[in-house]
C-alpha cells in the first residue's frame, strides 16, 4: 500500500459516513502564538471546537502536515518523528464516543484488515476533572476486545490537550498495535515505550476547555477530535520494521548512502534516522507558504536546530558539502504532488539550505577549534568542566554526545551528570520564557484577542490601499496585549504612510460598522475580490469576513461585532521581519 492510498481509503472511508474533507492547513498556526508549530490535526479547527462554526459543517476529515520538537530524543527508534502527517476526523457537536470508536474499529479492521486480536486500547480512568470512562470501555467490550485488552490509565496516558497553554481539550481513548514483540516485563502495557505496542489513533473526547487560570469548564458543544498517525500505519500495513523502511523515507535513505558512502545498516540507524527525519522536517518548514528562514527565535530557530543537527551527523559520515540540499531535493519531489507548496517553494528551501550549510560549515570549524583549546587546558582528573562543554552546545551547535566523541578521542571524559544540570536549567529559563510569551493567543477566544484579530483584517486593508496591492499577508500573531503582523514589502514605511495606516483604520473605527460573516465558495469569494488563503478543496465553503466595502477576507474568525468595539488603534513598532517582510506590531482601545 502507498501513502497516498492510504490517505484516500482514510478521507473515503470518512466521506462515505457524511465527513466533509478539508484542506491540511499550514504548518505555522495563524493568529495563534500559544504554539510554534501545527502539532495536531485539531490545531486550526481551535474556533470550532470552541463553538464557531464551520462552514463545511460538523463533520470533518483530512490528513493534516504536524511538527512536535517534544519528540525529538526519540528519533531514531522505530516509530518517532519530528516531522507527521496526521490523518484525522473530527465531530463538531455531531457523533461522540460510541460512533467514533466504532468508526475507528471499522477503518482499522474491515477497510485496513488489520486483525483485532493486534488490537488493544486504554481509555480513561478519572479523576476529580472528568469521570472514569466506561462509556467508552463498553463499546470496544460491545466490539469484541477482551478486558485484557482494554487498559485504563489516568491524565498523564488518556487525556489530551490543550495544544497550547489554553483551549480544548478532554479525556481520550489510544488504539494500539502490538508488533508481536516479547513483552519487556510481566507489567509492559501499551504505556511502555519498549515498543511492543505502538500508537497510532487516538480519539480525544473534547468537552472541556482549560482557561488561563487551569480551570476545566465545559464546552458549549461535544466534540471527537481523532489523529491517526500516517507513517506508522503505512509501515504496519507494508510489514515494515519502522517508519524508516517505508516508501515515504527508502529514497532519502538511499540518497543518503549514495551522497556518504555508508551503508544503512543497524550500527548507524541513529545517524541515518535523525538525518532522514531531521531534514523531511526542514523541508517541510522552509516549503510552507509563510516563509520561514532559520534564524535565532522562535520557528526559525527550531529549523536551524534540526539542520545543524542533521548536518552535523552527516559530517560524522563524511557527506560533501552541499548534501543538506540534495537530500532535500529528494523529499521535495516525492511530496510536491500532495504538498504542492513544496514544489511552488522549491527554490527558497534549496537556497536556505545551501546558506546554513555554508554558515555552518565555518561554525562548526571555530568550535573545533575552541573545544581541542578547552580539551588541551584539562586537569589532571582529564574531565572536561561542564560549563565548557555547555558553551560547545550552546554557542556552536555541539550536542553531548559530539562533544563526548571529540574528549574519547583525546582520552578525556565529559562530566555527563553537570552538563545535564546547567541543560535543564537553560531549558527551564526558555520554557518559563516561552509560557509567558505564549499566554493567551486566539486559541483563549477572549474579547481581546478576538478584537484584535479583527484590527488585523482593518490594518491589512489600510496597508494595501496605502503601499499598494503586492502587499499581502506574510503571517500573524495575536497575543491579548498586541497583535503583530507580518507583510510582503521591500522597504522601511515612512513616518506619513505610517500615520495615514493608522487614520484609515481609526476612521473604520469611528465610523461604527459591522462585521458580516457569510459562507461561499471559493470561487465565489474569489469573483467578490475577497483576499485570504485559497484552498483548493473542491466542494470545500469557505467563510468571508466583510467589513463595509473596506475588508473583504477570506478566514476562520471568530470576530468582534462591530469596528466601534475596537475602540482605537495603534501602530507601536514598524521593523524588518526577514528579507522583503516587515513586521507591525499594534494595540487597540488605547
Ligand atoms: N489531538 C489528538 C492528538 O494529537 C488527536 O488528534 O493526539
Amino acid at each position: 500500500m502507498t501513502a497516498q492510498e492510504l490517505r484516500r481509503l482514510y478521507i473515503d472511508f470518512f466521506v462515505s459516513r457524511n465527513h466533509k474533507e478539508i484542506a491540511s492547513a499550514s504548518l505555522i498556526p495563524e493568529n495563534d502564538p500559544s504554539v510554534l508549530f501545527t502539532t495536531a490535526g485539531m490545531h486550526p479547527l481551535v474556533p470550532y471546537l470552541l463553538g464557531e462554526k464551520h462552514p463545511s459543517g460538523q463533520r470533518l476529515v483530512d490528513h493534516q502536515k504536524c511538527l512536535r520538537t517534544g519528540d525529538i530524543d526519540a528519533v531514531g527508534d522505530a516509530s518517532h518523528l519530528t516531522f507527521f502527517e496526521m490523518m484525522g476526523n473530527w465531530s463538531l457537536g455531531d457523533y461522540f464516543k460510541k460512533e467514533s470508536i466504532t468508526m475507528s474499529h471499522e477503518f482499522l479492521t474491515q477497510e485496513l484488515g488489520i486483525p483485532q486480536d493486534k488490537i488493544s486500547v486504554t481509555v480513561f480512568a478519572g479523576d476529580e476533572s472528568a469521570e472514569r470512562d466506561e462509556e467508552s470501555a463498553d463499546v470496544w467490550r460491545s466490539l469484541g476486545y477482551p478486558d485484557e485488552r482494554i487498559y485504563y490509565f489516568g491524565k498523564k496516558e488518556n487525556w489530551w490537550g490543550p495544544a497550547g497553554i489554553t483551549g480544548p481539550c478532554g479525556p481520550d481513548t489510544e488504539i494500539f498495535f502490538d508488533t508481536g514483540k516479547e513483552k519487556c516485563s510481566e507489567n509492559c502495557n501499551p504505556a511502555c515505550s519498549c515498543g511492543k505496542y505502538v500508537e497510532i489513533w487516538n480519539n480525544v473526547f473534547m468537552q472541556y476547555n482549560k482557561d488561563t487560570d487551569g480551570n476545566y469548564t465545559l464546552l458549549v458543544q461535544k466534540n471527537v477530535d481523532t489523529g491517526l498517525g500516517l507513517e506508522r500505519v503505512l509501515a504496519i500495513m507494508n510489514d515494515a520494521a519502522s517508519v524508516f523502511d517505508t516508501e515515504l523515507f527508502v529514497p532519502i535513505i538511499s540518497k543518503i548512502e549514495e551522497l556518504t558512502g555508508v551503508k544503512y545498516e543497524e550500527s548507524v540507524y541513529h545517524q541515518y534516522r535523525v538525518v532522514a527525519d531531521h531534514l523531511r522536517a526542514s523541508t517541510f518548514i522552509l516549503g510552507d507558504d509563510k516563509g520561514i528562514a532559520p534564524g535565532n527565535v522562535d520557528q526559525g530557530y527550531v529549523l536551524r536546530r534540526l539542520i545543524r543537527r542533521a548536518y552535523r551527523y552527516l559530517v560524522q559520515m563524511e557527506a560533501p558539502t552541499g548534501t543538506l540540499s540534495q537530500i532535500a531535493q529528494v523529499i521535495i519531489d516525492h511530496y510536491k504532488d500532495v504538498y504542492p507548496e513544496l514544489g511552488r517553494n522549491e527554490k527558497f528551501i534549496i537556497d536556505n539550505l545551501d546558506k546554513e550549510d555554508a554558515l555552518f560549515g565555518k561554525t562548526l570549524a571555530k568550535g573545533l577549534k575552541i573545544a581541542t583549546k578547552f580539551m588541551d587546558a584539562v586537569g589532571e582528573d582529564k574531565v572536561l568542566k561542564p560549563e565548557d562543554a555547555f558553551m560547545l552546545y550552546d554557542t556552536y551547535g555541539f550536542p553531548l554526545e559530539f562533544t563526548q566523541e571529540l574528549a574519547e578521542e583525546k582520552g578525556i571524559a565529559v562530566d555527563a551528570a553537570g552538563f545535564n544540570k546547567l541543560f535543564e536549567a537553560h531549558q527551564e529559563k526558555s520554557r518559563q520564557g516561552a509560557a509567558q510569551k505564549f499566554k493567551g493567543g486566539l486559541a483563549d477566544n477572549s474579547e481581546e484577542t478576538t478584537k484584535l484579530h479583527t484590527a488585523t483584517h482593518l490594518l491589512n486593508a489600510a496597508l494595501r490601499k496605502v503601499l499598494g496591492d503586492d502587499v499581502y499577508q506574510r503571517g500573524s500573531n495575536i497575543t491579548p496585549d498586541r497583535l503583530r503582523f507580518d507583510f510582503s514589502f521591500d522597504r522601511k514605511m515612512t513616518p506619513e504612510e505610517i500615520a495615514e495606516v493608522e487614520q484609515i483604520v481609526n476612521d473604520v473605527i469611528t465610523a461604527g460598522i459591522d462585521v458580516v460573516c457569510e459562507e461561499m465558495s471559493p470561487e465565489e469569494a474569489k469573483a467578490q475580490g475577497a483576499i485570504g488563503v485559497f484552498t483548493d478543496k473542491y466542494g470545500e465553503l469557505v467563510k468571508v469576513y466583510t467589513v463595509g466595502d473596506y475588508t473583504k477576507e477570506i478566514c476562520g474568525g471568530p470576530h468582534a461585532g462591530n469596528t466601534a468595539d475596537l475602540g482605537s488603534f495603534k501602530i507601536q513598532k514598524e521593523s524588518s521581519s526577514s528579507s522583503g517582510v516587515r513586521r507591525i506590531k499594534a494595540v487597540i482601545g488605547k
